[in-house]
């Protein structure tokens, strides 16, 4: 197929649950948006939690995945939900999803595999060239849904968490794209990102380095193969606070907007003096996590420009 407009489709994915999928594409979404970039987020997951980071569940334009859901069985093109943010659209995600996913495993059972696994690419041709950036959150349990959101990306981000240990989801994932490197030979790996991490930022790229080195079977491999695998880890990283995290998607915001709002709420004393019961509007910590974000966007915008100019590099010689 021809993928003109897809140069630009991140898939955010891991197999595994809760490692920052839904957090780093609203965050960086959001990010990039307000620096004048025009993002659409899809959101691929019936759980639907990108609505909770960005405020929009249960309001107006909220469908609960049924465009999304049609768009994928029947080829359409999707309903969006625009100006999520200035400069931040969406496709939304949600219950409806599921139902899709089994239309797509039952035609790739009869026999249309590779249709199936298209459907994103497809899905998406008609409105990736609108934007600047398509960041698709991938869900952590639906293989169809994961295999067809890879199809459709010129770039993959993997969000791994390490302190539990458990790096299984990655192979998974690393499985999951050479499944699809057929229809999708130009697919490249933009990065892992170390999520939630508690240790300090030596410490945390340092031991994660080495189990994502090992994850991906660089272990044995030769020095030069393990530079490569190991120039995949982002310098930047998420560093953990629960506080932050929670109040951020029980309000409905960004983590840069929840530290907006931090930073010009009245001190406490000012409170006190005012006569108002003192409260809190939302932890210290989001600055540090705010910040980290930042980071995290930077990276992804630097490493894409990094590849497009090799490969524009490649084209002219
Ligand atoms: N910096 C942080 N520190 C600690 N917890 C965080 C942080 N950022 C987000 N979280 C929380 O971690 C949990 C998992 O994050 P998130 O939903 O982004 O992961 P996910 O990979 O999309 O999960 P799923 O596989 O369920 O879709 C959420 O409850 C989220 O609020
Ligand atoms: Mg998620």
């Amino acid at each position: 197929m021809n993928r003109q407009n897809l140069q630009r489709v991140v898939a955010v994915i891991n197999g595994k649950g809760g490692v920052g999928k839904t957090t780093i594409a609203a965050n960086v979404g959001g990010l990039l948006a307000l620096s004048g970039w025009r993002v659409l987020i899809v959101d691929l997951d019936y759980q639907a939690n990108l609505g909770l980071d960005l405020g929009y569940q249960g309001k107006a334009g909220d469908d609960d995945g049924l465009a999304l859901a049609q768009a994928l069985a029947y080829g359409v093109r999707p309903g969006v939900l625009k100006d999520v943010r200035p400069g931040l659209d969406v496709i939304v995600g949600g219950g409806h999803i599921d139902g899709a996913a089994a239309a797509l495993v039952s035609k790739a059972a009869q026999g249309k595999l590779d249709e199936a696994r298209l459907s994103v690419a497809s899905m998406l041709d008609s409105v990736a060239g609108e934007y600047d950036i398509v960041l698709l959150d991938c869900p952590p349990g639906n293989d169809m849904l994961q295999s067809a959101a890879v199809a459709a990306a010129r770039y993959v981000l993997i969000p791994v968490k390490t302190d539990d240990g458990s790096l299984g989801g990655m192979r998974i994932t690393a499985g999951r794209l050479e499944q699809v490197i057929d229809l999708n030979p130009d697919m490249d790996l933009l990065g892992v990102v170390v999520f939630g991490s508690g240790t300090a930022a030596t410490t945390v790229r340092r031991e994660s380095t080495a189990q994502i080195v090992e994850a991906l079977g660089g272990a044995d491999a030769d020095e030069e193969i393990r530079t490569q695998i190991e120039g995949l880890v982002f310098e930047s990283f998420l560093r953990h606070s629960e506080a932050t995290a929670k109040r951020a998607r029980g309000r409905g915001l960004l983590v840069h907007e929840l530290d907006d709002q931090v930073k010009a709420a009245p001190k406490f004393w000012e409170q006190l003096k005012a006569g108002i019961k003192p409260q809190s509007v939302g932890p210290a910590s989001a600055e540090g996590v705010a910040d980290d974000l930042q980071a995290i966007a930077a990276e992804v915008v630097a490493r894409i420009q990094a590849k497009e100019a090799e490969s524009s590099e490649v084209a002219h010689v």
